[in-house]
């Protein structure tokens, strides 16, 4: 998710970690730290907030003396930021430090039989049970230690360790989360990702999974988990600084669009567990969700259009009421709420205000407050009664892709959840849903594979100055997210309508030439559909059909047709929006637009 680096070599290790930390910043983080062993023991300095406040208490890092190290930038996912949750994190004695990227999953249980042997634990991050396993398991083999420790451990990582007893090395090891090594005359290091090396070396080993490795000076050894050595050839990287840091990608959000796969299977798979939907850090009782007799969601912009695909997902799982509201309207129109109200706030950021604002009315009015959030500690998600994070990462494009695609995910979670707590889907139906849930990731990635055929069809109208999208039902709902996507990447005009409402007065808007995107991905309307298909294709329409593979008879009608992977209707809004994202993403790109700074858009509006 956030940063590592590490160093061993001749200089003093501090200011080359805290420079590789700076050049991984673009990523997005909360807090920092470096670990350093000074001939004695291992240096911990680390802080809440940006580096600067890191390198300003050790004077850019002139105060820590040693040549070997170890930095992190963190992206919360478990423990609000602060310092004492900030990397790296130390073992009970402080002879191991450790610093780690990713989610320990089944690090309650791991933090719990620790506990019981009387070890005590200063953070609530998921990490720190790996520094405590570390020494626990440590009996003067750090390899075979390694092996043991990461055989208990579910979950993503890409770790780095330095310890006492074993001075003169590094050792580190990945699995799921990306890591690289470098190697120099003047030293050897690991990071996360190039940008933090670049300047050093650009001489690298990219760490396949589950392959550790060993920096020393003079070296570097790599061996899978059966201790078997790793022979790997060097890969000189001639990117620059710039297009490194999008990992190759010509803007973050294409990067975070092909990110969706990870991020959708990080979100869904630490909350499945034996069959059943876990939701961990929710206090919600069984109970508490009967007595609901209302949900509303309240969001803004794409959130607002993951909060339209939880409506209809929530209603039809749960059986309860749920309204939506745009959060800047909820707040002022004396919403009827009650302490049998749900109230769902939705938000990337945590900290857009009329949101945050909406929220607090509602708990005012006596409602029951949960959120669905992707920054940890956020103010939303301190606010409300219960969070729910979506595990996205950080998102630095302005346009939300990934964690749009999360925010679907947790819904589908949510909603399951209540249904299996309430009893109102027998254990088979569930377990087929939850089946299916698990195999979106894959379903978005054979999508993403396709993406040239969207390239191609943007480069036929990135011209246009007025484009439609339509659809009914879910559908709707996706049309909501492709239509400002687009908008607010290319600048082009565009409008979503409910199919069905179209000829109320918006399609005389339709001309010879007009595009119109029709969305036609849940079976029981897709008739209904094509009807509006053909009303807007009579009066001069374009039409580009995204539909099921099943539903081939919709290229009969349409002039382009991108066929998404079949799935159950309500995970659909997860497969649709792909190719919505691609084509805002392709027209504005040959628009020449700067994708991933808008004008007039922030990230996080944090104004009313
Ligand atoms: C989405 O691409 C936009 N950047 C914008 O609509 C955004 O979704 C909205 O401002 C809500 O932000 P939040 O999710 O951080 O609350
Ligand atoms: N899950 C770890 C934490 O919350 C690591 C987060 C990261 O990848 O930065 O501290």
């Amino acid at each position: 998710m956030c940063g590592i680096v590490g160093y061993i070599g001749n200089e003093q290790a501090a200011p080359v970690l805290l420079d590789g930390l700076a050049r991984l910043e673009y990523r997005g983080y909360d807090s920092a730290g470096v670990a350093v062993y000074d001939g004695k023991e291992i240096e911990v300095v680390k802080s809440k907030g940006k580096l600067a406040v890191l390198s300003d208490m050790i004077h850019g890092g002139k105060d820590i003396k040693g040549t070997v190290g170890i930095g992190h930038t963190r992206w919360a996912t478990h423990g609000a930021p602060s310092d004492t949750n900030a990397h790296p994190h130390l073992s009970q004695s402080g002879r191991f430090a450790v610093v780690h990227n990713g989610i320990i999953e089944n690090y309650l249980e791991l933090k719990q039989r620790l506990m019981s042997k009387g070890i005590e634990f200063l953070s609530e991050t998921d990490t720190e049970v790996i520094a405590h396993m570390v020494e626990y398991y440590y009996k003067g083999d750090i390899f075979d230690t390694m092996v043991k420790v990461l055989n208990r451990v579910e979950g993503s990582y890409a770790l780095g360790v330095i310890s006492v007893d074993n001075p003169d090395e590094i050792v580190a090891v990945r699995k799921d989360s990306p890591l690289i090594v470098g190697t120099s005359e003047n030293g050897n290091f690991i990071a996360s990702d190039v940008p933090a090396i670049l300047n050093k070396t650009r001489d690298v080993y990219y760490l396949e999974e589950k392959e550790i490795v060993f920096l020393r000076r003079d070296g570097v050894e790599i061996y899978n988990f059966d201790r078997e050595p790793v022979k790997k050839d060097l890969t000189h990287i001639d990117w620059d600084a710039d297009a490194a840091e999008k990992g190759g990608y010509e803007h973050f959000m294409i990067k975070e669009i092909m990110e969706q796969p990870k991020a959708i299977a990080n979100t869904v798979e630490s909350r499945i567990k034996n069959g059943r939907i876990v939701l961990d850090n929710i206090t919600l009782t069984a109970e508490q969700i009967k007595s609901f007799d209302k949900i509303y969601i309240i969001a803004c912009g794409s959130a607002y259009h993951a909060g339209m695909v939880g409506k209809y997902v929530l209603e039809q799982l749960t059986r309860k009421p749920v309204e939506i509201d745009l959060a800047s309207e909820f707040r002022y129109r004396s919403p009827i709420v009650t302490d049998k109200t749900l109230v769902i706030a939705v938000s990337q950021s945590g900290e857009t205000a009329d949101t945050l604002a909406a929220m607090n009315e509602a708990k005012r009015l006596g409602a029951r407050t949960l959120s669905i959030v992707n920054v940890v500690g956020s103010a939303i998600a301190k606010q409300s009664d219960d969070v729910i994070y979506t595990l996205a990462g950080p998102e630095i494009a302005v346009a939300t892709t990934k964690a749009y695609s999360c925010q679907l995910a947790v819904f589908y979670l949510l909603a399951l959840y209540i249904a299996q707590e309430t009893k109102i889907i027998d254990c088979d139906k569930l377990n087929d849903m939850i089946n299916e849930l698990l195999l979106i990731p894959e379903k978005v990635q054979s999508i993403l594979d396709k993406k040239e055929d969207i390239q191609y069809f943007a480069s036929r109208h990135f011209a246009d100055k007025d484009i439609f999208f339509i659809g009914r039902n879910l559908d709707y709902a996706v049309c909501l997210e492709g239509s400002l996507k687009l908008k607010e990447i290319s600048y082009i005009h565009s409008e979503a309508y409910a199919a069905g409402e179209l000829k109320h007065g918006t399609i005389s808007l339709i001309e010879d030439g007009t595009l119109v995107v029709a969305v036609a991905t849940i079976d029981r309307l897709f008739e209904k559909t094509m009807s509006n298909v053909v009303e807007v294709i009579t009066r001069g329409a374009t039409v580009l059909g995204v539909t099921k593979e099943t539903k081939t008879i919709m290229a009969d009608t349409c002039n382009f047709i991108f066929y998404v992977p079949e799935s159950i209707d309500i995970f659909m809004p997860s497969l649709s929006v792909i190719p919505l994202q691609l084509f805002g993403y392709y027209v504005a790109s040959m628009k020449g637009c700067d994708i991933d700074k808008k004008r007039n858009l922030a990230k996080s509006v944090t104004v009313e």
